[in-house]
């Protein structure tokens, strides 16, 4: 880390950057799930978490301008690593059901990382008197949130149990 971590400031900013690449290295991925979905429902589901993700990007762009600078500079090595176990599953053999199921659970691990992420920045944020990141963040985090709600229910309502019949 280029940054000497002595203010909460400073831990905000490298936090921004690190949820920045891993939103840039998600709208990459996404795609790929969606193409590889085969329910139809959890396809859905990985098309709206892309448009999501565009707008958690350009959120992020928003929080730098205010604050007159840049979110480059930083890739996010933990999304590098949930991406790439996600895209194992895009090249295994098997039956509809089980992958459906295995890109649920590599997409709720993504989740699950992103909503720590936003949890720290919006508390970061809200510490430091940034009202309007504050919101923006917020409203980041509850569309995490739904998103990874709505996998669970996708597994749960179906996906897991075509899993046990379908061998
Ligand atoms: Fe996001």
């Amino acid at each position: 880390m280029a940054m000497k971590l002595d203010h909460l400031e400073k831990l905000y900013v490298t936090q921004l950057k690190d949820a920045y690449s891993a939103e840039k290295q998600l709208l990459q991925a996404l795609p790929k799930l969606r193409d590889n979905a085969h329910d139809e429902k959890l396809r859905e589901a990985f098309e709206d978490h892309l448009g999501e993700t565009k707008a958690h990007v350009e959120r992020i762009e928003r929080i730098f301008q205010s604050l007159d600078n840049k979110p480059a500079g930083h890739r996010c090595r933990a999304m590098e690593g949930l991406v790439e176990e996600g895209e194992e599953v895009l090249g295994e053999d098997g039956d509809p059901g089980t992958l459906d199921a295995a890109l649920i659970c590599a997409a709720q691990k993504v989740e699950h990382y992103e909503i720590a992420t936003y949890g720290c920045l919006r508390e970061y944020a809200r510490l430091l008197g940034h009202e309007e990141a504050v919101a923006l963040l917020d409203q980041t985090l509850e569309e995490e949130k739904n998103a990874d709600l709505r996998l669970t229910q996708l597994a749960e309502d179906w996906i897991n149990q075509a899993a046990m019949h379908e061998a």
